[in-house]
């Protein structure tokens, strides 16, 4: 099969890594990609916002599946445009990306089908939003209705500062994403990542994950795209992912499939573990970045027909077979992330790091220039480790960071804090 996969961070480089493992995989191509799926894949220049650009790519070079990395193309519909042309593409259609597309239209799928999520309301307007905070009170969340690269997601401690989050989305700080806000409870408990391969009817849970938001050690400062994650989630108990799929995830799929909209792709709920139970935070319609780079070193199938039965409607006799190893990957970004950074400085070490047992390295923001590697984005190397034990995968991939020679980034210290701390019992 020629596959071809649309995107360029880590997520796609451990995607890319995968497929390209495939027998069945004769080409594997990417667009746009990076210096180190590079080495995967052929990486072509494409722009993915332009589907008519993408859709002439797949049938110049006899393309049979398209993988769709990030979640503005899914919402934009490029896998209509793509099935219309006759391709077959892996990933949900714009009128189930909604479930990411829109937090005002997720909540009211789970208020119509009693999914548990938190308390929440619609506003369009500044005035009625703000007397919806002052009644309820403090902490409480504002959360921008549309996609908003990360940013469209204010936890309030007060109400001076959620009221300052509805004044900065309604005046347009975040583009057309924030014409509408939902406002919604805060809820307590621990945060996971939980993924499923669908097919518009039938769900596969992958294994658990988890991911670090916050920039700093021991969980501090601004939040990210995600500065590590491992595999599996302790807080995923078999019971609490039985409850997942029961409570939150299948009651989704029998909604959207009922509203015209079937799901198929992965469906990834960010879930918050509460006294209660599971509750769903919110939906994306792909698969996580930094949590896939972990999910695929754990995955011993094959990816690509796992992908083929989900886009088919084949998944009922479908099974997905994982390592039980863990895996833990390590982001490094460029000093300054999550603002302001630099682009440019040059990365060294990078095969002497990857010589340490069970690491794979994942670019998420590189280029190749004259023989070195260069950093080019905010997040920009995913040090990614298996390992017997978190603590295992968490050691190697720490001992692969100590051999990447960048003085321009950075990367938290801690990462699977929480699970190596119950692997020793505290
Ligand atoms: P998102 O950008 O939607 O992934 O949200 C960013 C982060 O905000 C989540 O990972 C949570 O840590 C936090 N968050 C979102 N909604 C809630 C909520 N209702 N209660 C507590 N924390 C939340
Ligand atoms: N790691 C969170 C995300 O992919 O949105």
């Amino acid at each position: 099969m020629n596959i071809l996969l649309l995107g360029s961070g880590g997520r796609e480089h451990a995607l890319a890594w995968k497929l390209a493992a495939s027998p069945l995989t004769d080409r594997m191509i990417c667009a746009p990609g990076n210096a180190g799926i590079a080495r995967e894949a052929e990486c072509a220049a494409l722009d993915i916002a332009d589907h008519a650009a993408v859709i002439a790519f797949c049938r110049a070079n006899r393309i049979d599946l398209v993988v769709v990395g990030p979640e503005a193309p899914l919402v934009a519909g490029i896998v209509d445009n793509l099935e219309a042309a006759g391709i077959k593409a892996f990933g949900p259609t714009r009128a189930a990306a909604r479930l990411e597309g829109s937090k005002g239209f997720t909540k009211d799928v789970c208020r119509a089908n009693r999914i548990p999520t938190a308390a929440y309301e619609r506003f369009t307007a500044a005035a009625t939003a703000k007397d919806y905070i002052r009644r309820q009170g403090a902490p409480i969340v504002v959360k921008a209705d549309g996609l908003a690269a990360g940013k469209g997601v204010v936890v309030a401690q007060s109400i001076a500062e959620a009221e300052a989050a509805v004044d900065m989305m309604f005046g347009g700080g975040l583009g057309a994403a924030g014409a509408e806000v939902v406002i919604e409870e805060f809820l307590a408990g621990e945060e996971a990542s939980f993924f499923a391969l669908c097919d518009g009817e039938t769900a596969i849970p992958l294994v658990s994950a988890q991911d670090h938001k916050r920039v700093g050690d021991g969980d501090t400062g601004p939040n990210t795209g995600g500065m590590g994650a491992y595999s599996p989630a302790p807080v995923m108990t078999d019971a609490i992912t039985a409850r997942t799929m029961d409570e939150i995830v299948l009651p989704t799929l029998r909604a959207m499939k009922a509203m015209g909209a079937p799901y198929k792709g992965v469906l990834f709920a960010g879930l918050m573990i509460g006294k209660d139970g599971p509750k769903l935070i919110e939906y994306n319609v792909r698969f996580g970045d930094p949590e896939t780079q972990v999910l695929m070193l754990r995955l011993m199938s094959d990816l690509v027909p796992a992908l083929v039965a989900a886009r088919d409607g084949q998944l009922k006799s479908f099974d997905l077979r994982w390592y039980p190893d863990a895996a833990l990957t390590v982001v490094m970004a460029a000093n300054g992330y999550p603002g302001d950074y630099k682009r440019g400085s040059v990365i060294e070490g990078l095969d002497e790091a990857a010589q340490v047992e069970g690491v794979e390295i994942f670019h998420a923001g590189t280029k190749a220039e004259g023989g070195k590697i260069l950093a080019n984005g905010g997040r920009v190397l995913n040090v990614t480790a298996m390992g017997k034990s978190v603590r295992e995968a968490q050691a190697r991939a720490y001992e692969a960071v100590g051999r990447i020679r960048w003085p321009d980034g950075f990367c938290r210290r801690d990462i699977g804090w929480q699970a190596v701390k119950r692997e020793r019992g505290g």
